[in-house]
């Protein structure tokens, strides 16, 4: 069992590298089975959502390495077309492998990936994309299954601006013949940069960024070379860490344009954010204010996976902030482990009621999820005294050894290892 140690109530200073997206390198990695060759992916995080993705393009039959920052996909000999129960259940975001899977080999079978620890993530927008592609999905209960039965481009008008369902139905289009359109597309960056990569390939897909993507098929995909954008939420995780310990921390290797979404909240907190070309300062000034509303929605709103980490600053900031979670309805699980600290929030439905405290005090907490993590990690930070962090892994699953980023920023933070318990 594995935990952290944290001493809190340092200011964080110094600066630090903002490691490459969660969100762009899985689908991207997922991506790589459509390539007719060797893809050298730039700029992956060491996380362990990324070994999973691995560990199931190795199951399938592809030849991956990942050496340093660089994975190496030669997905030439793909041999399977079916993802177990073990490897679905490990990795939330594994229904990404649908579309590409049933491109590349015509049919492919995934045990269902289910419900999450922030809601129910249904697939139904993913599976009425692929079907309106002419494939046939199918499930026993366990399994869904998609066969590509008369593949052809068409017109796809998404309900909801969904990340995965845009991804998926950009995966099993890519090689599909005629022109696919999809309207009301998701708009978040990593969907252009999984995009961007399928163009370095020989893919013709145009207008990701905005609601109408267009995917002109081609018959194959050659090899290519890409970097991944940096991780936003990351960068907002450390901002909002420093927004409320107060320091002055630079950023680097960061997209400031990817950041502007959760720069207006973080101005309202009375927080200077000095913006460059691949950097973002950050420096507090004080006690943090309240920010009146934050409502998350779809790119360019503000992010959910944002939420908890900036709910865990506005904890100590001085007046009544309101949270509104749209996107997820289960994603208010961290407030219970921030209470634990002494802080003062009411959940009533999607929306929270975060009433500012002086202090945060040190205590023994646990993760409940990848960002409601953070949050939980941030509180650490801020509090006068020793906590002890549990339940790590979902931290592990997204950001790259934290521990080791907030140490250089002078955080009093350590993993212990081996504890029996
Ligand atoms: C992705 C991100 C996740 C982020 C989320 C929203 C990855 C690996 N994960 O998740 O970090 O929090 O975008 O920015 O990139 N929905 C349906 N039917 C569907 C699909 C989605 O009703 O078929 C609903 C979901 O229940 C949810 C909303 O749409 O309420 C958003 O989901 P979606 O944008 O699909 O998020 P993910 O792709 O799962």
């Amino acid at each position: 069992m594995e935990y952290l140690h944290i001493n809190g109530g340092r200011e964080l200073n110094g600066s630090v590298n903002v490691h490459g997206a969660k969100n762009s390198v899985l689908p991207i990695l997922a991506a790589t089975l459509l390539v007719d060759g060797v893809c050298e992916i730039k700029n992956c995080p060491h996380l362990s959502d990324v070994d999973v993705t691995i560990d199931i393009l190795r199951h399938l039959g592809a030849v991956v390495a990942f050496d340093e920052d660089v994975i190496t996909v030669d997905s030439t000999q793909i041999t399977d077309c079916r993802i177990p129960e073990g490897m679905m259940k490990e990795l939330r975001s594994s229904i990404i492998f649908l579309g590409a899977l049933a491109a590349r080999m015509g049919n492919a079978c995934l045990y269902l990936p289910g419900g999450c620890d922030i809601g129910l993530r249904p697939i139904d927008l993913h599976l009425k994309g692929l079907q309106a592609l002419g494939y046939a999905t199918t499930t026993d209960g366990n399994n869904i299954c998609a066969e590509s039965v008369s593949p052809r481009g068409t017109e796809i008008v998404l309900p909801f601006p969904s990340v995965g369902a845009t991804e998926n139905i950009i995966l099993a289009s890519v090689l599909t013949p005629g022109t696919t359109t999809i309207i009301n597309a998701a708009r978040e960056p990593e969907i252009e940069d999984l995009a961007r990569f399928l163009n370095s390939a020989g893919a013709r897909i145009r207008g990701a960024l905005t609601t109408v993507i267009q995917i002109d098929g081609v018959e194959s995909l050659h090899s290519t070379a890409h970097t991944v954008i940096p991780d936003r939420i990351l960068a907002t995780t450390l901002m909002s860490a420093v927004a409320a310990t107060g320091g002055d921390v630079f950023l680097n290797n960061v997209s400031p344009t990817q950041l502007m979404p959760t720069l207006p909240a973080f101005q309202e907190m009375g927080v200077t954010v000095f913006v460059g070309k691949s950097t973002v300062r950050t420096t507090g000034n004080g006690r943090l204010r309240r920010v009146k509303s934050i409502d998350t929605r779809p790119y360019p709103g503000f992010p959910t996976d944002a939420q908890a980490p900036v709910m865990a600053a506005l904890t100590v900031a001085r007046g009544t902030s309101v949270i509104k979670e749209n996107i997820f309805e289960n994603r208010f699980r961290h407030v219970s482990q921030l209470s634990l600290f002494g802080a003062d929030i009411t959940v009533k439905d999607r929306i929270a009621i975060v009433n500012g405290v002086r202090h945060l005090y040190g205590t023994e907490a646990r993760c409940t999820d990848l960002r409601g993590g953070a949050a939980v990690v941030i509180a650490a930070l801020i509090a006068d005294g020793e906590s002890v962090i549990r339940d790590i892994g979902h931290i592990d699953r997204g950001y790259e050894n934290l521990e080791y980023r907030l140490s250089l920023l002078d955080a009093d933070v350590k993993r212990i290892c081996n504890e029996e318990k």
